[in-house]
C-alpha cells in the first residue's frame, strides 16, 4: 500500500502550516495547485486519487471567509464546500485512503448553544443565519466523514479548529476575520486615520488559534496509533476575547494609534463561540502561541510577504 500523504489546500492558511511541519520532518507530501486539480471537478478528483492512491489525506481545501464574504457569496460558500468535501472523501474512500482529516467549523453549532461547545450540541438548533450556507456545507461534510467511518470503517475524522490566523493568511476583504482586519488596520495606520471601524457591536466573543498550533494537532491525530473514539475533535486555544478586544490587541501588534469604533448596524454573528477542546488536550496536545504573540508573528509575515499581493 502507498505511504503517500496528500495535502489538499496546501497553499492555504492551515494547509501551509501543515506543509511546513511535514516538510520540516523530511516528508514530501503530494500536492496539486488549483489549476492542476480543481477540487469541485468530480471526475478530475477521482482520476487524481486513482493515479496516486494516497494513504493519508489532509482535506484542507475549501471556500473560507469572514461574515462579509459569507453574506455576499452564499452560493459559492455552500456549493464549493459541499463539492470539495464530497469529491475528495468519496474518491479517498474508493482508492484506499486509510486516514483522512476534515476540518469543519464552529459555525455549524447552534447560535444559542451552551459554552464551552461540545460535539453533543450539534443538531440541537439552527446555526447562526449569516453563515448558514457555509455551516450547512460543513454539516454535510461532517456527516459524510461520520458515515464513511461507520459504514466502511474508514478512519475519517472531523476536527473543528477555532478561528484560525497566522502566516500565509489572506490579508484582504475576502479573507478570514484576522487577516482582513489586519490588512485594513495596516492601511489605516499608513494613512494615519483617526478612526478604525469594526463590523458589529464588538461584543461577540471568539476563540482565536494560531495556524501552527492547529497544524500540530492535526499531525498528532494523523500519526496516532489509533483514532480517538470521538467522531468530532475540537482544536481550540481556550483564549477567548471580544471582537473589540481583538481589534485593540491587533492595534498594539500593528502600531495603529487611532480610535476603534464599532458599527452596530452590521451583523454580529454568533454571540459566543468557545470550543471544549478537552479531548484533544487529553491526547497531550496544547497550544503554544498566545494571541498577542501570534498577532505580532502574523503582522510580521504580512509586512514581509503579504503586502506584495495586497490590492
Ligand atoms: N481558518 C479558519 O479559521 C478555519 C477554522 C475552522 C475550519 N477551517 C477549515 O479549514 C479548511 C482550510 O481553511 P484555511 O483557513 O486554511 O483556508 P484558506 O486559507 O482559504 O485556503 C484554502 C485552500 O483551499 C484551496 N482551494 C479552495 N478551493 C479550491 C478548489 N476549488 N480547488 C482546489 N483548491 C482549492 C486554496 O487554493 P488557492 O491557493 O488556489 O486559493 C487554498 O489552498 C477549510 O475547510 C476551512 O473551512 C478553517
Amino acid at each position: 500500500m502507498s505511504s503517500l500523504t496528500y495535502v489538499a489546500g496546501h497553499t492555504g492558511l492551515i494547509g501551509s502550516a501543515v506543509m511546513d511541519l511535514l516538510v520540516r520532518r523530511g516528508e514530501t507530501p503530494l500536492t496539486a495547485s488549483r489549476t492542476e486539480l480543481h477540487l469541485t471537478d468530480q471526475q478530475a478528483v477521482e482520476e487524481f486519487f486513482r493515479a496516486h492512491r494516497p494513504e493519508r489525506v489532509y482535506l484542507l481545501a475549501g471556500r473560507v471567509g469572514g461574515i462579509k464574504a459569507n453574506s455576499t457569496k452564499p452560493v459559492e460558500f455552500f456549493s464549493e464546500n459541499v463539492l470539495i468535501a464530497t469529491n475528495v472523501m468519496l474518491s479517498a474512500a474508493l482508492y484506499g485512503t486509510r486516514r483522512l482529516i476534515f476540518p469543519a467549523s464552529a459555525c455549524m453549532y447552534p447560535k444559542q448553544c451552551p459554552q464551552p461547545i461540545t460535539p453533543a450540541a450539534l443538531w440541537s438548533g439552527p446555526p447562526e443565519e449569516s453563515s448558514l450556507p457555509f455551516a450547512t456545507a460543513k454539516l454535510a461534510g461532517c456527516m459524510l466523514a461520520q458515515s464513511l467511518r461507520r459504514q466502511h470503517e474508514l478512519e475519517f475524522l472531523t476536527v473543528v479548529p477555532a478561528t484560525c490566523y497566522g502566516p500565509g493568511d489572506r490579508f484582504s476583504d475576502e479573507g478570514h476575520v484576522v487577516g482582513s482586519m489586519m490588512a485594513r488596520m495596516h492601511r489605516a495606520k499608513e494613512r494615519s486615520d483617526a478612526e478604525f471601524v469594526i463590523w458589529g457591536s464588538g461584543q461577540p466573543r471568539r476563540e482565536f488559534i494560531y495556524s501552527t498550533d492547529v497544524a500540530r494537532a492535526m499531525l498528532q491525530l494523523m500519526d496516532a496509533e489509533s483514532l480517538p473514539s470521538d467522531e468530532i475533535i475540537h482544536i481550540g486555544s481556550g483564549e477567548e476575547v471580544s471582537m473589540l478586544e481583538l481589534a485593540q490587541r491587533m492595534a498594539e501588534a500593528v502600531g495603529y494609534r487611532g480610535q476603534i469604533r464599532c458599527d452596530a448596524s452590521r451583523p454580529d454573528g454568533m454571540p459566543r463561540r468557545l470550543l471544549d477542546s478537552g479531548p484533544m488536550r487529553k491526547l497531550g496536545w496544547k497550544p503554544e502561541v498566545p494571541l498577542a504573540q501570534g498577532l505580532k508573528l502574523a503582522y510580521d509575515w504580512y509586512c514581509r510577504h503579504g503586502l506584495e499581493a495586497a490590492p
